[in-house]
């Protein structure tokens, strides 16, 4: 049985002020899912102190791929263990995107948050020009192969798998639940054997309206959530409904 997970990416939005009482906010949560929030770096530790230890997780948005050195502006997977994180995003859209991090950059981060001992969430996703064209499936597929060669299935099916279609994110544009369904089982055989046991999450505006629908689903385990996640009562609704 896979523990329903709902993860909220803040992405670089708030402020001190507001960042605290969305965490007195999600305090009050009373869910069976897993909760785990995603703040800008610099709000990690403030976050990591205020919801102790409630059963919250927090992680990063991004990591970088060396231990330490000469990478100004950089964060190392060492220190954001060391301030509480248990997970880190890879491979976001918006970080393959604007900032071109290539499938191997991805995958050396995944490694990377792995030997940390966090858990990577690893994001696939195909563009609407690539939905066109009938390559969905090949897109995430590579995607993951990718990672695949860098860590050995064993390692991927160890971590959390977000499939957030780029034209979705930030659009109101929601794959319907049996598109995402589609990609969700196509990746869990990719997977093999010990896909069974790795959550995977549709991303991609995710609402208190539609996320029910997506729930239903067999091979979607909850939701990695953009915007919707900092309101704090659309994003009770969400964890209540995973
Ligand atoms: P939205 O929920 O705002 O579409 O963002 C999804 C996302 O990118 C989560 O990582």
């Amino acid at each position: 049985m896979r523990h329903p997970l709902v993860a909220g990416n803040w992405k670089m939005h708030g402020d001190r002020e507001s960042v605290a009482n969305l965490v007195t906010s999600l305090l009050k949560i009373d869910c069976e899912a897993e909760i785990a929030v995603f703040p800008p770096y610099i709000y990690v530790p403030l976050v990591a102190a205020n919801i102790g230890d409630s059963g919250i997780s927090v992680g990063a948005q991004n990591a970088s791929e060396h231990d330490s050195g000469a990478f100004t502006g950089e964060v190392s997977c060492h220190m954001l263990r060391d301030f509480g994180c248990q997970y880190v995003i890879v491979g976001h859209s918006e970080r393959r995107n604007i900032y071109s991090e290539t499938d191997d950059q991805v995958a050396h981060k995944f490694a990377a948050v792995q030997s940390a001992g966090m858990t990577p969430i690893l994001c696939v996703g195909e563009t609407l020009e690539q939905r066109d064209q009938g390559k969905t499936l090949d897109v995430v597929a590579a995607q993951i192969e990718a990672v695949i060669e860098r860590v050995g299935l064993g390692n991927i099916c160890e971590a959390v798998i977000a499939y957030e279609p780029v034209w979705a994110i930030g659009t109101g544009k929601t794959a319907s639940a049996a598109q995402a369904q589609e990609v969700h089982l196509a990746l869990r055989q990719q997977l093999g054997d010990s896909g069974g046991k790795t959550r995977i999450l549709y991303g991609g505006s995710v609402k208190a309206a539609n996320a029910a629908e997506l729930f239903m689903q067999p091979d979607i385990d909850g939701a990695l959530v953009g915007g919707a996640s900092l309101d704090a009562n659309e994003f009770s609704e969400i964890c209540k409904l995973a």
